[in-house]
């Protein structure tokens, strides 16, 4: 299955992938093309470090244009035939034009234990709202900001001494690890979509199911 990964910073999330990869822990799915909105995206450098195709769509071009920019997007994919897209800090809310051409077939990679804190920026409402979990989660995209069936979650404790950069720290290695595991399940046909939300076909059991993850935790 071949992907496209888009991006619009750093690209650490895109640097998961690519080792999750080089691991074989991809599954099928195969990274064929990264694109950004901005020319200086980092993931830019990553992708052809790594020796991938990037290209840059800038989407200050568009303006308010938003199905043109979707439009441009699609076009510089389409020699590559691609059959998955990975929203890897991708910050732009995707309409019609561009959700319409990969239904279920659109990851998006959010740093907040979601349906709470959607949006962007998310750290420091998380640190300010006193929540003791915070985390990570992927979910397919539907249109709407980060909405969309649920694939996976992991959470991270929130520290009394947390400053929101801290806990971005935290939260980003558990997006690490869940990015690239929800690629290689999508693309090996695992997820089963019913009612708006994901199973896992053939889940095995793993003896961790009644685990709980209190923070702070019990004492006595
Ligand atoms: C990640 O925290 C992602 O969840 C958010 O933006 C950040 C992008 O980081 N939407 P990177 O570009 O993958 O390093």
């Amino acid at each position: 299955m071949k992907v496209a990964v888009l991006c619009s910073g750093r690209g650490s999330n895109l640097l998961a992938l690519l080792e999750a990869a080089e691991a074989g822990l991809l599954g099928p799915a195969e990274l064929r093309l990264v694109l950004a909105d901005s020319k200086e995206a980092g993931a830019i450098n990553i992708a052809r470090e790594w020796g991938l195709y990037a290209a840059v769509v800038p989407r200050t071009a568009y303006h308010a244009n938003r199905d043109g920019f979707e439009r441009r997007l699609l076009e510089v994919m389409a020699p590559h035939e691609i059959e998955i897209v990975v929203l890897a800090g991708f910050l732009r809310v995707l309409g019609p034009v561009f959700l319409a051409a990969f239904p279920n077939k659109i990851i998006n990679v959010h740093p907040a234990l979601l349906p709470a804190f959607p949006g962007r920026d998310v750290w420091p409402l998380e640190v300010a709202s006193g929540v003791k979990l915070a985390g990570a989660t992927v979910h397919l995209v539907e249109k709407g900001v980060d909405s969309g069936p649920i694939i996976i979650q992991g959470s991270v404790p929130v520290l009394d001494e947390d400053e929101p950069e801290t806990l971005a720290a935290r939260i980003l290695k558990v997006e690490h690890r869940i990015l690239p595991q929800a690629l290689a399940w999508l693309a090996s046909g695992r997820l089963i979509i019913e009612d708006g939300r994901v199973r896992l076909k053939d889940l095995p059991k793993t003896g961790r199911e009644e685990e709980v993850f209190i923070w702070p935790p019990l004492e006595g």
